[in-house]
């Protein structure tokens, strides 16, 4: 499917506000990868299916995560907050009809974040925290970060993320630790 198709398809079945989040995120995104020479049409796609999958219960999360074969381990099953990735990147193939493995991945890995995710991963897990709603965060000095040295400002929605997790006592997927690790030993602070 087209991007017009696929948001044709998603505005039936998603929420409103999700479907208005998943629009900016897109938007967002395209910025982003205007700026670096990326595939645009590829990065607008993962960003409008990224969280096609977000508005399903646990419950129906689970039987699709059995529908689609997808193993979690032990640490996975104890982070639902991140199933609808999983499930959304397999619904991505089934129902959207997406092959492009950098497309796939972006939208797996768009809530843990991987040190598998690419440039066009990354832009989409960026758009996805800075996106204009999100009005916690301080994205005047993201943005800068962004245009400027993209795994800054990866590295720096890492931390803000696990400092969440941390506050709340809840589980870390080591994804998420690895993904910061790399871009730490990358740079040889
Ligand atoms: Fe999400
Ligand atoms: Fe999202």
């Amino acid at each position: 499917m087209d991007f017009e198709q696929i948001q044709n398809e998603l505005k039936k079945t998603m929420k409103k506000n999700r479907y208005q989040h998943v629009c900016r995120v897109s938007a967002v995104a395209e910025q982003i990868a205007e700026y670096y020479h990326l595939p645009v049409e590829n990065i607008k796609i993962a960003g409008l299916i990224h969280d096609c999958a977000k508005d399903y219960t646990f419950a129906q999360l689970n039987s699709l995560i059995n529908k689609y074969k997808i193993s979690l381990n032990e640490v996975e099953r104890h982070i639902p907050k991140i199933w609808h990735a999983y499930v959304g990147a397999e619904m991505a193939k089934d129902i959207f009809q997406i092959d492009n493995q950098e497309i796939l991945d972006a939208i797996r890995y768009h809530s843990t974040a991987s040190v598998r995710l690419g440039l066009m991963g990354k832009v989409i897990y960026i758009a996805d925290k800075i996106e204009p709603n999100r009005k916690s965060i301080k994205t005047k000095e993201l943005w800068q970060l962004i245009w400027k040295d993209i795994d800054m400002a990866m590295l720096e929605l890492l931390d803000r993320e696990l400092r969440y997790l941390i506050l709340k006592k809840l589980v870390i997927h080591p994804d998420t630790l690895e993904v910061r690790n790399k871009i730490i030993i990358d740079r040889d602070f």
